[in-house]
């Protein structure tokens, strides 16, 4: 409620022309009457703002303020004035400029009847102040973004019902938040969430009545959620309230007041991920949090949670990843969806051990759950209890010029795709005492990161040089016999784009690998980061591009293993001294993954974003799907963007990204700002990149040809087709992916946790 200047005195129309000035005793207003623009204070402030409010209703309340940070203070009132001047709207307070909007070709600003204030000129309308709303959304406006155009329309709350300044609050959708809409505090902060859109409305926000709606729509670049009343005579707004609630409110002729419509969060467990993660919130208990059957209470809560929302709408898939967080029970009849979780059954309690299934009442914003469609089970082999005795080494002695003297015996040709010179170069077994003196008791402060697998340990030897430890987890299928086997058979891939192993340590249960440290850490930490990837040039990408092709095509083609990584992405890649990639983590898939063939697996390893759909849906690896991942990356390291996830019908991952580029032509755009290029080879890497992500993988190439294709420009390039991963829009109808999408409806979802990653 705000008391309002009002010794109105009106300029009679809903226009200010060129040249004409609206002084601060004077309104504006909409053809209809319902809105009024002028200068306002609100509450008991002494400041004054241009802003529009309804005409009609005895409470008053402002709509939108164009001055919100910057208030024209009491003594400059009678001098103050909105001006539209050569094509910029200003607001001048004894004549020093407060707020300016410049477009320089419109002729006249206009109050329109839906509250929306525009300027224009006789081709249309230039600025709106429906893009830039403050804390109200009005019928017919929208919220959403324009991918082209950095145009993101969002409310921001007020600071306290006196001041309209920014305050804490924003209800927005997000560029990688597919189709929700969220409140952060302080922009980053997610309060609420609302789950995804799904024919016709959210889970924890209804999308109609009979007397409003919700639309969704996407475009090629824009995204955004309108919001309709029916009925043109009803008064209706959403805002953001300084407290950070979304309401709806309608206003009561009867009762000459606002009537609260709707509010979120609603309840405790409309909180966003309140009880953490693989928890449920049921609001009829007390308390209200639990886990879910076979989980238990951690601790310590980490909130550091993976946070993809995605999902294509009613009848579609939905596919998580990471922890399931933000489950809600729901009351018997708004269930959304049954949610079946199926899980290791040794994690479960013992009655429950058979297929054990979770139906749960979902409420739809469980976000970042687990990847869908997944089946955990895997084969425990058999653990051979002969205990290998070998005389272990110890890694503090370790000397990595000789052993790399070693590896070079080993292969005569190291560069040439050859391995395993020496059979009787045994990998070295270093003692587990050597381990924990060299990691410092795998101290915290030697932590270099944690892997797939497990920690990675920054190890020192007595000489000062380094190695990286790895501690694997213990839960691999495999024995200790088999896993020592395996990892010498590993070991002997040696290419100049693998991180070499140094040996292993199986004593005491643990599954350890030691490697060859790399300085550089790995290609995330660099391209990822706003400073760091400016180390990054153009030829130094297109060497990293190169190596990891060539690392691959030796773990395809090359190697006597035949090795499918399963898991390549930017933070396997690592980069030694002078910044050659090296790929790690090769071999894994064979140590806990089982068969390393083209197979149906039953256990998926792999990262979220970087796993191609067959793979993530099906279960089908092949090297099909590592050049999947290769494509991904490609384009992560040509745009220095996260392929961060997919947004179902929105299409806006970082493929649907690069592919709606590259549809309109547009590709350069899709390259990294801070590289500086005159080339045009980036457009072709970009090219190979989309054609590593089709979704067919009959369609990709091997990596044999896209190394060819890298090595030779001439090399013609084919037309990519569409990538996988963005879902809706544009996927034609005859291709049978699609189809396997739909028939895995939300009713049916099978959702099953899968290894960490
Ligand atoms: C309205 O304000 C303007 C500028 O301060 C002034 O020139 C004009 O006389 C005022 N009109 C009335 C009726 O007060
Ligand atoms: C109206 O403004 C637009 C955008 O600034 C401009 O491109 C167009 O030429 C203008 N039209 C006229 C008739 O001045
Ligand atoms: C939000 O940010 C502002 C300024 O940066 C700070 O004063 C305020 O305490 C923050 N609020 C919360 C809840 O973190
Ligand atoms: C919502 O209502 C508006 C106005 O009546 C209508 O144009 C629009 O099609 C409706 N949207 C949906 C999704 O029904």
């Amino acid at each position: 409620m705000f008391v309002f200047f009002s010794g109105c005195l009106c300029i009679g129309s809903d226009t200010i022309s060129a040249g004409q000035s609206l002084f601060s005793n004077q309104t504006i207003i909409s053809k209809d009457g319902k809105f009024e623009l002028g200068f306002f204070a609100p509450g008991n402030s002494s400041n004054f703002y241009v802003g529009i409010w309804y005409r009609n209703i005895p409470v008053q309340t402002a709509v939108w303020v164009a001055n919100r940070n910057n208030p024209i203070p009491q003594s400059s009132r009678s001098n103050s004035r909105l001006e539209l001047l050569n094509g910029n709207l200003y607001v001048y307070a004894n004549s020093v400029t407060i707020w300016v909007v410049g477009t320089s070709n419109a002729t006249e600003a206009v109050i329109l009847d839906t509250g929306n204030f525009v300027m224009r000129n006789a081709s249309g309308i230039i600025w709106q102040s429906f893009d830039y709303p403050t804390d109200t959304w009005l019928p017919g406006g929208s919220v959403g973004f324009r991918w082209f155009s950095d145009i993101d329309v969002k409310l921001v709350s007020w600071k306290n019902p006196n001041d309209p300044a920014m305050g804490d609050f924003s209800l927005g959708m997000e560029p990688n938040g597919g189709s929700e809409l969220f409140i952060n505090r302080n922009g980053s902060e997610r309060l609420w969430r609302s789950g995804v859109w799904q024919g016709g409305g959210f889970a924890s926000l209804s999308g109609g009545s009979n007397f409003y709606n919700f639309t969704y729509v996407t475009r090629d670049d824009t995204v955004y959620l309108t919001y309709n009343v029916y009925n043109e005579g009803m008064i209706s707004r959403i805002v953001i309230d300084f407290l950070g609630q979304l309401r709806l409110l309608v206003w009561s002729e009867a009762s000459q007041s606002w009537i609260i419509y709707q509010t979120q969060p609603s309840n405790a467990c409309q909180q966003y991920a309140l009880c953490g993660p693989n928890a449920i919130c049921d609001i009829n208990n007390s308390p209200p949090c639990s886990c879910l059957v076979g989980f238990v209470p951690r601790a310590t809560q980490e909130w550091d949670l993976f946070d993809f929302s995605g999902g294509v709408g009613a009848g579609g898939c939905l596919l998580f990843n990471g922890d399931l967080v933000d489950l809600e029970r729901m009351s018997n009849n708004s269930a959304v969806a049954d949610l079946y979780v199926r899980m290791d059954p040794i994690a479960l309690p013992a009655k429950g051990k058979r297929s054990f299934v979770l139906p749960l009442a979902l409420a739809m914003p469980i976000t970042a759950g687990v990847l869908a469609c997944f089946c955990l089970c895997y084969l425990q082999r058999k653990l051979k209890s002969k205990e290998s005795q070998g005389a272990h080494q110890n890694l503090l002695l370790l000397d990595l010029n000789s052993n790399e003297a070693a590896y070079n015996k080993r292969n005569s040709v190291r560069n040439g795709h050859r391995e395993e010179k020496n059979k009787q170069y045994e990998l070295p077994i270093f003692s587990f005492s050597s381990i924990v003196a060299a990691t410092n008791d795998f101290s915290i402060s030697n932590k270099l990161g944690e892997g797939g697998f497990g920690p990675v340990y920054k190890g020192e030897l007595l000489n000062k040089q380094f190695v990286a430890v790895k501690r694997l987890s213990r839960r691999s299928g495999q024995g200790l016999e088999e896993f020592r086997n395996e990892i010498e058979l590993i070991a002997k891939l040696q290419h100049r784009n693998l991180v070499g192993i140094l040996g292993c340590c199986t004593e005491k249960d643990e599954k350890i690998l030691v490697y060859e440290y790399m300085p550089n850490k790995s290609l995330d930490f660099f391209l990822f980061d706003a400073t760091k990837k400016e180390l990054l040039d153009w030829t130094r990408r297109v060497h990293i591009v190169e190596g990891i092709a060539q690392g691959l095509l030796y773990l395809h083609h090359y190697s006597r293993l035949r090795i499918v990584h399963r898991d390549l992405k930017a933070s396997n890649i690592l980069l030694d001294a002078e910044m050659n990639p090296k790929i790690s983590d090769f071999g894994m898939a064979r140590i806990f993954g089982g068969n390393n063939s083209q197979a149906n697996t039953n256990r998926i390893v792999g990262t979220y974003g970087y796993m191609s759909p067959e793979y993530a849906m099906e279960g089908l690896f092949s090297v099909k799907s590592d050049i999947f991942s290769f494509g991904v990356l490609m384009l992560e390291i040509i745009s220095g963007k996260k392929n961060t996830g997919f947004y179902g019908s929105d299409c806006l991952s970082l493929l649907g990204h690069a592919w709606n580029l590259w549809e309109h032509d547009r590709v350069l755009e899709l390259i990294d700002p801070t590289l500086d290029i005159s080339s045009s080879t980036p457009s072709r890497y970009i090219q190979i990149g989309l054609l590593c992500v089709q979704d067919n993988p009959a369609d990709r190439p091997l990596i044999s040809d896209v190394a060819a294709m890298l090595n030779n420009e001439q090399t013609a390039l084919a037309s990519p087709h569409h990538p996988a991963y963005t879902v809706g829009r544009t996927l034609t109808k005859a291709n049978p992916r699609e189809r396997e999408v739909e028939l895995c409806s939300i009713n049916n979802m099978t959702v099953s946790l899968m290894e960490a990653r």
